[in-house]
């Protein structure tokens, strides 16, 4: 079923099954199946969408902030009544653990209750009255238009919540296009957009980019585009616009986020650290570590502890107790990741945890790869998979030349003890990447800090609040003080 002006209807078209990473003994195995869309399809929600929102007309836009969170208030709700069917979809589609899949649910359900409150702190800031110069002003926060919204495998639920909720809440209006690993988990969902949303404020498309988003993106009536993941696909879409200056972006891309250790860090709290940084839910997030630098005086000793670490991570299916390591959902992933570390061992790296690298159906062990060098792929490359690559420097100024020189640049850990060492590299690596984390890993939240990145990896900032003005403009009423207006 698929949802389109309020409506839910059957598909009578081509289907795209849907496998599962942990399916059957560890291989994949169908676990259901969406509908295969083309351009006619994507058009009409694209229309439904245009017509709720009709360029001020429809009510959606206009019904008034109270309207709208009272909707969502009751979407909320109505969500936790899902939790457990939404949290093993998460589960069986891309293969996170069980309690992942639950936080990530938990997550989702917080944002939208602190992304009303954030409405009501807004409104009361927006619609405020100002004087100048004999005019008085009435400044207000519109919505923007037709948004397209797109998430990514990896957090299927929570990250394109945080662009579509903000959106909605703002008045804007969506066409929704579930991630293709991740799909299922949000049918759950659509009776309860039906019933919580006036029709044609939400409405889903499925299928490959080319026959959904090329049309719609094509169509020139895409306002705002928020999509979440890599750099490449996000480029591909924009140009499709025919008036790319028209289109406000929401994007959430690739990051290669780097941690420099120190030679005074502390060595336990920094392995820690990097190995959660690294390889929470196999490395498949993009603000995971996926590059580490070490001093020459102390890489032996942490290579050491890091080995150590990364081998007492359980491996498993996301079912089992305290399970850490679960197998990929991508296809072809271990195959892609071992070609990364053939490489890196071709350029003079090993593998230095017993076992690192060895695959069993689709899940793959995680592998410290040492020393990494710029001669290899997965120094640049962003692995997003349970490689940890350690690279060597004698001068701080090496670690710092490849951030500069990186096409990336959301976030990055410093480890160390001195305050002046520290503020200092503070104050430079600030201007070069959107979070500085001391003697902590990268990580998105809490989500009520600013989310961006620079270069290749975002546009636009997704905190809770922030994410409501990146779907709405700021507008004006203005009065002069005439004969007319003074009725
Ligand atoms: O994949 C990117 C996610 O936004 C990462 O979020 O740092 O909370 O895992 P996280």
């Amino acid at each position: 079923e698929y949802l389109v002006a309020g409506k839910l209807r059957n598909w009578n078209g081509p289907f795209q099954e849907v496998l599962s990473p942990i399916g059957v003994q560890g291989q994949p195995t169908v676990i259901g199946r969406y509908p295969l869309q083309g351009e006619e399809e994507a058009l009409a929600a694209l229309d439904a969408a245009a017509r709720a929102y009709d360029h001020g007309r429809g009510s959606w836009p206009t019904c008034g902030v109270e309207e709208r969170i009272r909707c969502m208030a009751g979407f909320a709700a109505g969500m936790k009544e899902r939790r457990e069917e939404i949290v093993r979809l998460i589960m069986w589609e891309i293969g996170k653990s069980l309690e992942d899949a639950g936080k990530e649910f938990d997550r989702t359900v917080d944002y939208i209750v602190a992304t009303i409150d954030a409405l009501k702190n807004l409104d009361r800031l927006s619609s405020r009255f100002v004087i100048e110069e004999g005019v008085v002003g009435q400044i207000r926060r519109a919505p923007l238009g037709v948004v397209l919204c797109m998430g990514p495998f990896n957090y299927p639920l929570n990250e394109t919540f945080t662009t579509l909720i903000p959106a909605l809440i703002m008045g804007n209006t969506v066409v929704f296009k579930p991630p293709k690993l991740g799909v299922l988990l949000h049918r759950p969902l659509l009776e309860l957009f039906q019933s919580c949303f006036p029709a044609g404020v939400v409405n889903t498309v499925y299928g490959s980019g080319r026959q959904v988003v090329g049309p719609l993106m094509a169509s020139g009536r895409v306002d705002v585009l928020a999509f979440i993941g890599s750099s490449k696909a996000a480029d591909a879409i924009k140009k499709q616009h025919p008036k790319p200056h028209r289109l406000r972006c929401a994007l959430g891309l690739e990051a290669k986020n780097p941690a420099i250790v120190l030679p005074d860090a502390d060595l336990e709290a920094t392995v820690r650290e990097c190995v959660q940084g690294a390889l929470s839910f196999n490395g498949q997030r993009c603000t995971a570590l996926k590059m580490l630098f070490v001093h020459r005086s102390i890489a032996d000793l942490f290579v050491g502890r890091l080995c150590t670490a990364v081998n007492s991570l359980k491996p498993g299916m996301p079912w089992d107790e305290g399970v850490q390591i679960t197998p990929l959902p991508e296809p072809d992933k271990c195959g892609w990741l071992t070609e990364l570390i053939e490489d890196a061992k071709a350029h003079g790296a090993r593998v230095m945890n017993a076992g690192g690298g060895e695959v069993a159906g689709t899940l793959l062990r995680p592998a410290v790869l040492y020393p990494v060098n710029d001669a290899m792929q997965l120094y640049r490359v962003e692995q997003f998979g349970p490689l940890v690559p350690v690279a060597v420097f004698d001068d701080l100024e090496e670690p710092l030349d490849y951030v500069v020189a990186s096409d990336y640049g959301q976030q990055l850990s410093i480890f160390g003890r001195d305050p002046r060492q520290l503020a200092g590299l503070i104050d430079r690596l600030t201007n070069q990447v959107c979070r500085v984390n001391l003697n902590s890993q990268c990580q998105r939240g809490p989500d009520s800090f600013p989310f961006t990145g620079r270069k290749d990896s975002a546009e636009g900032t997704l905190s809770v609040s922030d994410a409501l003005r990146v779907f709405s403009i700021r507008t004006l009423v203005a009065a002069k003080g005439t004969e007319a207006n003074r009725e």
